[in-house]
């Protein structure tokens, strides 16, 4: 062990042999693992054999009414992956070239590549220990260093750009402070436009993460709490922006028997009927993944309680979380990967943290506020494998 550990009171053979006591014996172990123990078989047949498996069909409508009512949203538009929802989103909410855009480093590269793909520049702003995303305080102080009101609008003093949206992740499925959030941004007059990528069903004082933006993506990646094969959506409770972003994702089509006439360019970013079948018989499974994901989360947080220096990320104060990824948190840099090590080793699959937007090559040249937090953070995190099945106990 490094000279690091040497003095303090962490324990790593305690730590591994208490997530091994969580865990059954059979290897591997994946972080996330997809599950299909509903009517899924019977849903994608159905489109195979009636020959509707494209970008229009029943599945596709049901899944969208599906999806906004767990998003507590009147409207979702699906999309197929979650980076084209939250390209679209962004796009949709009026962020253009040479915007800037604020987004958490501490984040998958999908937040800060939708940014680049509408032709915005991310801002990296810090996260807070207690939910691990966007900070809405030091969001605040720092445009009150760098940033002034101008033409009904915030921009960089800086670069001179205009700040056009704020984007917070829910980090594993942790809310955000929204309402905080939304103070903020009401102020500097930014459109909040959510990457709830990663929260289906998580709540903030009873309120669904995806509610609270002016607009929301959402990801139904395999490795999501349910899954579309791939997928994604956007949620909005705004009726025209709905209707733009269908418009926009069916290749600005204009409705006719038999023409084809587009008024703009646009994007196919349509989620096929096949892999929304996918998504209907998973979202009937939803309910119950999201009470053996939280009994998962709750045997993680019992095994590792008495163990010197190690934390298990918990929902914060007032927070309902769908515990997509659980995580504990370690001493150090040395102490985590030290634990990837020795956990991946025995073939269970545990990962740090994504490599700090910053610190990608092609967004080195990005504005950034102080990241103090993400930084101690991206040291000590360690996510250990969550899929529902494990919290299932009969
Ligand atoms: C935070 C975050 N944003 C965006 C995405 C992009 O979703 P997708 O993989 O469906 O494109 C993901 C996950 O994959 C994610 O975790």
């Amino acid at each position: 062990m490094t000279a690091v550990l040497k003095n303090s009171g962490y324990d790593q053979a305690a730590l591994v042999a208490a997530v091994k006591s969580v865990l059954p014996e059979t290897r591997p172990l994946p972080l996330h693992e997809p599950e299909f123990i509903g009517r899924e078989q019977e849903y994608v047949k159905d489109c195979i054999e009636t020959g509707w498996v494209s970008s229009v069909g029943a599945y596709v409508d049901k899944f969208e009414e599906l999806v906004a009512e767990k998003s507590g949203t009147r409207f979702a538009v699906a999309c197929m992956n979650g980076t084209a929802a939250l390209h679209i989103a962004l796009v949709v909410a009026g962020v253009g070239r040479d915007d800037e855009v604020l987004v958490q480093d501490l984040t998958f590269v999908a937040s800060a590549n939708a940014v680049h793909h509408a032709g915005a520049i991310p801002h990296f702003v810090d996260s807070e220990r207690e939910t691990l995303g966007l900070d809405p305080d030091a969001l605040d102080a720092h445009l009150s260093e760098v940033a002034e009101l101008r033409d009904g609008g915030a921009f960089n003093r800086a670069t001179g750009r205009r700040i056009a949206a704020v984007v917070p992740m829910h980090v594993f499925g942790h809310p955000v402070r929204m309402e905080r959030l939304a103070e903020v941004a009401a102020r500097w007059n930014i459109p909040v436009v959510e990457d709830a990528a990663e929260s289906l069903g998580s709540t903030r004082n009873g309120r669904l993460m995806g509610s609270y933006g002016m607009l929301a993506s959402v990801s139904f990646n395999g490795n999501k709490t349910i899954t579309t094969g791939g997928g994604g959506a956007v949620v909005t409770d705004d009726e025209s922006l709905a209707r733009r972003l269908k418009h926009l994702t069916t290749t600005a089509k204009l409705p006719h028997r038999w023409a084809f006439d587009h008024d703009e360019i646009a994007y196919n970013y349509r989620l096929p009927n096949l892999n929304a079948a996918l998504g209907c018989a998973q979202m009937e499974m939803l309910d119950r993944f999201l009470a053996e994901k939280r009994a998962l989360a709750a045997l993680y947080r019992d095994a590792v309680a008495d163990i010197p220096e190690v934390e298990f990320f918990d929902e914060p104060e007032g927070c309902e979380s769908n515990f997509w990824l659980n995580a504990v948190l370690v001493p150090d840099r040395a102490a985590r990967d030290a634990l990837l090590e020795t956990l991946n080793a025995d073939g269970i699959q545990a990962r740090p943290c994504w490599t700090l937007m910053h610190e990608l090559p092609f967004n080195r040249d990005c504005p950034r506020a102080r990241l103090d937090v993400t930084g101690e953070l991206v040291d000590r995190i360690v996510n250990l494998p969550s899929s529902a099945k494990l919290g299932r106990r009969s």
